[in-house]
């Protein structure tokens, strides 16, 4: 069993994205901009927030934090959107979802210009992505593909089993995994709260793609010996062991889980720290206007 180290992968990925940062301010251009809007004070939304502002600075990116209170109206929020899509002197913009029940997460992201959707959430980039055109992934997906790429993990042909369907992973992850490029080509199964069986599906997977977001659902009986398990859960649950009062648990017992596994993603250290080096990585990509011209 080879562990996939997420956190160090991530960290090479940074210093490529810092090298090639000082190789466009010699060029004479400006660092990439990321602007981010959070609404309210939710604990999760605060911390990811506040990491993706941190790993900005990291790499030598500048990063604009907007905060509003939890009862922003939805349009002083568009009308944020949409002074951020028409600043030039801004690269990528990012949402922090959830927004309070009042504002639609649908109007704001169709507001943000699918030029600057570094989350990769607008429906053109979705749409881009399903057809292979050049164009924002969402964050987690984009990690676990680079993953994927990084340690070399043969996927053609391959049954991947991909537990979620949601829209920011579970659906653009299925979606990337059948295209016919690497990492790719493989027969994607999809498995969602309304599978039947889902033990026969998934012991018959090479590959393994756990993005439900229930700690521990996957137990070693429904892993086939020798598979690849990628675990996207990060859910916070309650921890006496740590400073911040909770931990992260990922959604596959990982102890009984590893010893069958050809390669295994940790939780914490996995796909968590490649999902926000992808978000660099997408708003490098908005600044060298290599997607949208
Ligand atoms: N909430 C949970 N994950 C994400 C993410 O990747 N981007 C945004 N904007 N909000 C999130």
């Amino acid at each position: 069993m080879e562990l996939i180290d997420g956190k160090a992968t991530a960290a090479q990925i940074r210093k490529e994205i810092k090298e090639e940062v000082n190789s466009l301010l010699k060029q004479g251009h400006k660092a990439p901009h990321l602007a981010a809007i959070l609404v309210g004070h939710d604990g999760a939304s605060e911390t990811y927030v506040n990491l993706k502002v941190k790993d900005c600075e990291e790499v030598g990116f500048r990063s604009t934090l907007i905060r509003y209170e939890d009862n922003v109206s939805e349009k002083e929020l568009l009308n944020k959107v949409i002074e951020i899509n028409k600043n030039d002197e801004i690269d990528g913009v990012i949402v922090q979802l959830p927004l309070p029940s009042h504002i639609s997460e649908e109007k704001v992201i169709e507001t943000i210009d699918p030029s600057k959707d570094v989350d990769g959430f607008h429906p053109v980039n979705v749409g881009r992505m399903s057809i292979g055109l050049p164009c924002f992934v969402s964050a987690t997906p984009a990690g676990v593909i680079e993953l994927l790429r990084r340690y070399k993990i043969e996927t053609e042909g391959k049954n991947c089993v991909v537990i979620g369907r949601s829209n920011i992973v579970g659906k653009p992850m299925s979606i990337l995994l059948a295209q016919k490029k690497y990492p790719g080509n493989c027969t994607v199964t999809v498995c969602h709260s309304r599978t039947k069986n889902m033990k026969e599906v998934t012991s018959n997977a090479d590959i393994i793609i756990a993005a439900m977001g229930q700690p521990g659902f996957v137990s070693a009986d429904m892993v086939r010996e020798g598979a690849v398990v990628i675990d996207v859960g990060t859910t916070r649950i309650p921890s006496t062991e740590t400073k911040s009062g909770f931990k992260l648990a990922g959604d596959v017992k990982f102890d009984e889980v590893a010893p069958k596994c050809s390669y295994i993603t940790p939780v914490p250290g996995g796909v968590g720290p490649m999902t926000r080096v992808s978000l660099l990585k997408n708003t490098l990509s908005a600044a060298k206007k290599e997607i949208y011209r």
